[in-house]
């Protein structure tokens, strides 16, 4: 079961920075999740809430900021500033950085609020110019970007993101659509969910596991993989379990 960094280390350094990717690669996990929006002036970034009050010392929405403003903001305020100033990453950063890296990115399209213009064709230009299209797979709760990016670069992998596990199902509707893989939320998913996407060839990345019993039973159930906000505790975890 692969291990995917939620937001990176965002259990103990600040979500969606840099040193979050940095640190989340540390602990030698699979992959790293990121989510995505745009700024005013068109630059793809790396922050999870559609405004930036909650993980950064500022206040509004990310599509009202240039780029040029939104880096003045700390994201590291969210840790209390222990870690001292953190900005909120472009996209382009993170690939540079990651491009070094053989682990997988999952990028969340952010469009499930607002909708971003363009926002697939310009992140897809930032994965090519850094190489990175056998290392990333996308996913959106907005499942129209998804179909958007199945038309831009039908080879890279997308997962079929929802809020609850209820999807009736999900096995068939991933395949009859395209998508390698059911990424639903921990909350109400079963046995039999994670069964029947096996069933369909269809791989099951679950968020966010963050105790023990869900990291027990998502692995029992054979699910492919999981976000968690502590990629350390569940790598050593899963090391134990040989
Ligand atoms: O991609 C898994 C997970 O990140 C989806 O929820 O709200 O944490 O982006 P959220
Ligand atoms: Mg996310």
């Amino acid at each position: 079961m692969k291990v995917y960094a939620h937001r990176g280390y965002s259990g103990r350094y600040p979500e969606n920075t840099m040193l979050s990717f940095q640190k989340a690669a540390e602990t030698g996990c699979d992959g790293i999740e990121l989510d995505v929006q745009l700024t005013r002036d068109g630059t793809v970034v790396v922050i999870h809430d559609e405004a930036v009050d909650r993980t950064t010392d500022g206040t509004g929405l990310v599509k009202d900021y240039t780029f040029e403003e939104l880096r003045k903001l700390d994201a590291g305020t969210i840790k209390g500033g222990r870690y001292g100033f953190c900005p909120v990453p472009s996209f382009e950063e993170y690939c540079e950085w990651a491009s070094q890296y053989g682990f997988v990115t999952n990028v969340e399209i952010k469009t499930g609020v607002y909708y971003y213009e363009d926002i697939e064709e310009k992140t897809l230009d930032i994965i090519k110019k850094y190489h990175l299209e056998d290392r990333v797979m996308f996913s959106s709760f907005n499942h129209l970007s998804l179909e958007r990016l199945k038309e831009l670069a039908p080879d890279i992998p997308r997962g079929a993101l929802l809020e609850h596990a209820g999807l009736g199902n999900a096995g068939y509707y991933c395949s009859r659509y395209g998508y390698a893989c059911y990424h639903p939320g921990i909350r109400g998913l079963t046995e039999e969910t994670v069964r029947n996407c096996r069933d369909h060839g269809i791989g099951v990345n679950v968020w966010t596991i963050n105790d023990m019993e869900s990291l027990e039973n998502t692995y029992e159930w054979g699910c492919s993989g999981i976000f968690t906000n502590y990629p350390e505790i569940c790598k050593s975890w899963l090391d134990h379990k040989g």
